[in-house]
């Protein structure tokens, strides 16, 4: 028997793998909207499967990560207990789409997804916290990242931990004018960008995933929900996030301050999730590097996921073959 195997009577319930169902469920509908030019039936469609099939997952959860405050959302609102009741005590996050509008557009690297962690152990954005700094990678540079210093500086040791050059570096930067300073220093630097048009979780994942060459890090200014998204899921997979909370503008900067949030603080994974038992799923909406999007094919679709544990460290990647019919009776 290997170090670590767990015989399968002593194993104990994987609710990412519940979890997944839940990814799955509201990228399929989602996925009905690809290249329809609207997002918000992108985003309702994505909603409404993911907040039927949440009640499904043997778990007491509390949304705290979300569709927004429940004046504003009708479903998957902050503080909306979700699960059947029946399991453990659990904080949730979910994004049903992380890139509405590549979906919208029948652009790829659009996914649905959710993570859980011990009920209170999830960092909630205070109200008026949109953006935060980020800075992600995986775990052999994970002790070499500093917000704080130059980006040449990180790019060099990002490819000392690699034994490679500069050169040899990828970096994910999301594609917006706010990032025409970064770019242009890491252009200066001399490494290689990815740039994406959104869907900076999948972005962050892939760079901490020692597997998955093609990036090695990413860098940027993203949603504040998307960095707690992609932590718990670099919490599985053993990199880093680092976060630091940007306000858009001088006047949100004093707002925030006054509200008496430390904007000079850097979280880690580990405050962002403080939990030791993370569970993380995400499904494809769209055709990305990592997860392919949903294909519908003859008479049902197939679904591409991955979903992870922290407590076991394991990655599971599971592609489903659903049968449309059966699945969702009343569809045409
Ligand atoms: P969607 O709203 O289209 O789903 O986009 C999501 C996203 O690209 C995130 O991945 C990212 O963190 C955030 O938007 C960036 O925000 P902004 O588009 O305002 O720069």
């Amino acid at each position: 028997m290997h170090q670590g195997f767990e015989p399968s009577g002593t194993q104990e319930r994987n609710v990412a793998l519940e979890l997944v169902r839940v990814t799955e469920a509201a990228a399929l509908n989602a996925a009905r909207y690809m290249g329809r030019g609207d997002k918000i039936a992108v985003d309702d469609a994505a909603v409404q499967a993911m907040r039927a099939a949440v009640d499904g997952v043997d778990m007491s959860g509390v949304v705290v990560i979300g569709e927004g405050e429940k004046d504003e959302a009708p479903m998957l609102y902050i503080g909306e207990h979700v699960g059947n009741g029946n399991g453990p005590e659990l904080d949730v996050a979910v994004d049903p789409v992380d890139g509405t509008t590549l979906t919208a557009l029948g652009m790829g690297g659009a996914i649905a997804v959710v993570a859980a962690a011990e009920r209170g152990s999830m960092y909630a954005a205070p109200p008026g916290v949109y953006y935060m700094e980020k800075i992600a990678v995986g775990p052999a540079s994970a002790h070499l990242i500093d917000l704080d210093a130059p980006i040449a500086e990180n790019l060099q040791r990002i490819a000392r931990a690699r034994s490679a050059s500069v050169g040899d570096v990828t970096v994910t930067v999301l594609d917006r004018p706010r990032h025409e300073p970064l770019i242009a220093q890491i252009r200066a630097a001399g490494a290689r960008i990815k740039l994406i048009r959104d869907g900076d979780v999948i972005g962050a994942i892939e760079a901490a995933m020692e597997d998955y060459r093609s990036v090695d890090v990413y860098m940027g200014i993203g949603g504040a929900p998307e960095a707690v998204l992609a932590a718990a899921a670099i919490k599985c997979l053993g990199g880093e996030l680092l976060a630091r909370v940007w306000p858009r503008t001088d006047a949100e900067r004093a707002k925030l301050s006054a509200d008496g949030i430390d904007l000079s603080r850097i979280y880690r994974v580990g405050d962002l999730v403080q939990g030791n038992d993370v569970s993380f799923a995400a499904t494809g909406i769209t055709s990305g590097d990592l997860l392919q999007g949903v294909d519908f094919i003859g008479t049902g679709a197939q679904t591409s996921s991955v979903m992870m544990r922290s407590r076991s460290g394991t990655v599971r990647y599971i592609t489903a073959r659903h049968r449309w019919q059966q699945k969702f009776p009343t569809a045409e």
